[in-house]
């Protein structure tokens, strides 16, 4: 088959390679017929995950057909049409149990993280992908739900909801505001307003962004790059700070930002990916009653979601920008790699 190969910091290579296999009686074979590319890839691709290794074929998310299942799978038959999770999942390890699958004990390679997909095993910018404990992992696709909208259940709408919304305690009424408008903080504001949020404040330095945040739930947007741009932010408050700030960047600065927003009895939900060291300014914070979260994504609320989108209550079919064929990929990974220039926000990649 040919799949989309790391080979290295900066390489990367659409090529043939063997077709994947059961290994174990729990595995399935999926033959991908949309996929994506996530913000991880192009930190793989940069370097900065030094344990996906050369040789490994990347993605995590994906939707497609089962082609063959191993001997110990019941609920799932050839021909199934799946959506694949970022998180593989035992479904019976203490993490598994406790409703964290982010933290699986069993996986291959990696005892406590569930995401292995184009990490630590082949992942599912490829023809065929081999996925781990299938029936925890998979979700069967209901007729009626496009690939387009099921691919975004992979990773970014339940992160956003996850990590974002759900950490960050959203109730009814509260001010929210999402430190930026990527693919993940969008899926939060698409997600804020089920927890019925009174305003969902977008924050970004993107204009383009900013501006198209109002179309996936936010009901204010705020360029951060105005000098005044806190000030802004209060001022959609009753002046003493939003409910939940959600980070969902990665930098220092962007979580600083959102406990620099937060009200006394708030709840900051850091979402990004940090790299580098953050300052916790805990002199300012610890006489504001103030919670702060963190989370890696389980994805244990893509059947939720996915009732939810079934019956139209979410449209993430919006964040498709760019659709390509798959033996298009690496076109497909320049556009998303210029977001800023081509605005981009998920490229959905077709057999
Ligand atoms: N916790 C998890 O389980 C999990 C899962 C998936 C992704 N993530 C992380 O979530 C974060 C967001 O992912 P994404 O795919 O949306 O990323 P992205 O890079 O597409 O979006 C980030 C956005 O932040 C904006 N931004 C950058 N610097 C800024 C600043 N100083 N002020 C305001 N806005 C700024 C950019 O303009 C961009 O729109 C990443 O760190 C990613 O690794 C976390
Ligand atoms: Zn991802
Ligand atoms: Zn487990």
């Amino acid at each position: 088959m040919k799949a989309l190969v790391y080979h290295g910091p900066g390489q990367k290579a659409w090529q043939d390679v063997p077709d994947p296999a059961i290994i174990d009686p729990t595995d399935v074979i999926v033959a991908v017929d949309t996929t994506t590319i996530c913000g991880t890839d192009l930190h793989i691709l940069k370097g900065d995950v030094p344990t996906v290794t050369d040789g490994r074929i990347l993605g995590h998310e994906g939707v497609g057909t089962i082609t063959e299942v191993g001997r110990a799978v019941r609920t799932l038959s050839v021909g199934d049409r799946v959506i694949i999770s970022c998180i593989t999942s035992c479904g019976v390890c203490s993490y598994c149990r406790q409703q964290l699958p982010a933290h699986c004990l069993d996986e291959e390679g990696a005892s406590g993280i569930g995401w292995v997909l184009g990490h630590l095993i082949d992942g599912t910018q490829a023809e065929y992908v081999r996925v781990p404990f299938a029936e925890s992992s998979l979700h069967r696709l209901p007729a009626g739900v496009s690939d387009e909208a099921a691919v975004m259940l992979s990773d970014i709408l339940p992160t956003g909801f996850e990590i974002g919304v759900r950490n960050g305690r959203v109730k009814p009424g509260d001010v929210v505001a999402v430190v930026g408008a990527g693919p993940v903080g969008l899926a939060a504001m698409m997600t804020a307003g089920l927890y019925g949020a009174s305003r969902i404040i977008a924050i970004d330095l993107d204009d383009n962004r900013v501006e198209h945040a109002t179309d996936f739930g936010a009901t204010d947007a705020v360029n951060s790059g105005a000098v005044e741009w806190k000030d802004q932010v209060l001022a959609m408050t009753d002046g003493l700070g939003v409910d939940v700030a959600i980070e969902a960047v990665g930098v220092p600065l962007t979580f600083e930002m959102a406990t620099e927003l937060i009200r006394p009895g708030g709840t900051v939900a850091n979402v990004g990916v940090h790299g580098r060291s953050v300052e916790l300014k805990l002199q300012d914070l610890w006489i504001k009653d103030v919670a702060i979260t963190t989370g890696l994504v389980s994805a244990t609320t893509t059947p939720m979601l996915l009732r939810l989108v079934r019956q139209g209550r979410l449209t993430p079919e919006k964040f498709a920008s760019h659709q390509f064929p798959l033996d298009r990929i690496t076109d497909a990974y320049d556009t998303f790699g210029r977001a800023a220039e081509t605005k981009a926000l998920k490229v959905v990649i077709n057999r």
